[in-house]
């Protein structure tokens, strides 16, 4: 490897580009080239972005020959440092072909003209319940006649479609090439599991991660809408970032289990949100206590009050509890959220105390 400013020719992308025609096909795959592959190239300084396109199942054989090509790049007078991605290639044609997915994410802050208010739902731990709270805020919004959409930012694990009953499902594209939400309940949602089939193996790397959720954003025909909500994975990485240093975010609400282990994740997550200047809109315990729907006895599974403590120490806004209940995950399962089934019984409430104090913010 060598660096720039040494006296070494500055690394191009022709160069690149005929070290990638002389590469011969991999053993494995046969006739295989990178050259034909090539999805993505930056050349910045010494610093070399190559994105090479990939089919799911060619996804395992081609880790080799990626290591490899990082490494003869690496090697090229006047690089400093090199990156090769495999990205998902574009599955096969839908009904009404979306744009494509998986692209280089493109630098710019994302600009949403008609959306008044973008919330993210975030949580440090993963399974505490964000998708759930997310869809349910999103509907208790729209109860109060609010215009809303939910555009779900877990590119591995997309849960919008299932929780509102619209697997299979696939956007229709508008004559300017953008992908109309869908409908649902009301509100208008996007989901990289409308997009692809949902035994797709997705192999897509951090950049694209980023790429990706930056087209459900910005590719998406969302009008005019009062409030976006996003449901974002689960953890710190970069579709965090991604969002929060592209995507014009309001706010996160952080989503976390009484329990100090989901607490521990919950303070780390609000802590990146302040790092990135994002404002923390506040803390919802999930799975608060458990009141059975016999007697009405609650029972506190998980410690109860942890968030309400946490949210006073880290000098964030507590926005309320949900209860643990079984209606809550049937309804889900069953493709409504239960705001949308029971829009009166307790946890609709629950639901609508919380949206309140967020829009009240
Ligand atoms: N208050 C609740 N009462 C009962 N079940 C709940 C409640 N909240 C969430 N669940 C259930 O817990 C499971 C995980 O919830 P969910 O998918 O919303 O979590 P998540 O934080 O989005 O997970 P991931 O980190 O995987 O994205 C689901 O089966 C959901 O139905
Ligand atoms: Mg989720």
């Amino acid at each position: 490897m060598s660096t720039p400013g040494t006296g070494a020719a500055a690394a191009n992308a022709e160069a690149i580009r005929r070290l990638l025609a002389d590469l011969p096909s991999p053993e494995a795959l046969p006739g295989w080239t990178a050259a034909e592959h090539v999805d993505g190239l930056s050349v910045a300084g010494g610093r070399v972005l190559l994105a090479l396109s990939a089919k799911a199942e060619e996804a395992a054989a081609l880790e080799t020959v990626r290591a490899g090509i990082e490494a003869a790049i690496a090697a090229l007078p006047g690089v400093s440092q090199a990156s090769v991605v495999l990205t998902a290639e574009k599955p096969a044609a839908p009904a009404a072909p979306p744009p494509r997915i998986g692209q280089h994410p493109t630098g710019g802050r994302i600009e949403l003209p008609g959306v008044a208010r973008v919330i993210a739902v975030a949580s440090g731990k993963g399974g505490v319940g964000k998708s759930t709270t997310a869809a349910n805020l999103a509907m208790a919004m729209a109860a109060t006649g609010l215009r809303i959409g939910l555009l779900d930012a877990d590119i591995y694990g997309p849960s919008v479609p299932t929780l509102f009953g619209c697997e299979g499902i696939r956007p229709e594209a508008t004559p300017e090439g953008k992908m109309r939400p869908v409908a649902s309940h009301g509100i208008k949602l996007i989901s990289i599991g409308f997009l692809l089939p949902p035994d797709a193996a997705v192999i897509w790397r951090g950049p694209m991660v980023s790429g990706a959720i930056e087209q459900l954003f910005r590719d998406v025909d969302w009008g005019t809408l009062d409030v976006l909500v996003v449901d974002l994975p689960p953890g710190t990485g970069d579709a965090q970032l991604t969002m929060s240093q592209k995507a014009p975010l309001t706010g996160a609400v952080i989503v976390s289990t009484p329990q100090d282990l989901a607490l521990i994740d919950a303070k780390r997550a609000i802590a990146m949100f302040r790092k990135v200047e994002v404002p923390v809109l506040g803390l919802v315990e999930n799975m608060s206590y458990y009141e059975c729907p016999a007697c009405g006895h609650r029972e506190h599974i998980f410690a109860h009050g942890g968030a309400a403590t946490a949210a006073a120490e880290l000098d964030v806004p507590f926005l309320g509890e949900i209860p643990l209940t079984l209606a809550i995950r049937e309804a889900s399962d069953a493709g409504s959220p239960i705001v949308a089934t029971d829009p009166d019984g307790p946890q609709a409430k629950a639901y609508g105390a919380i949206a309140e104090a967020l829009l009240a913010e």
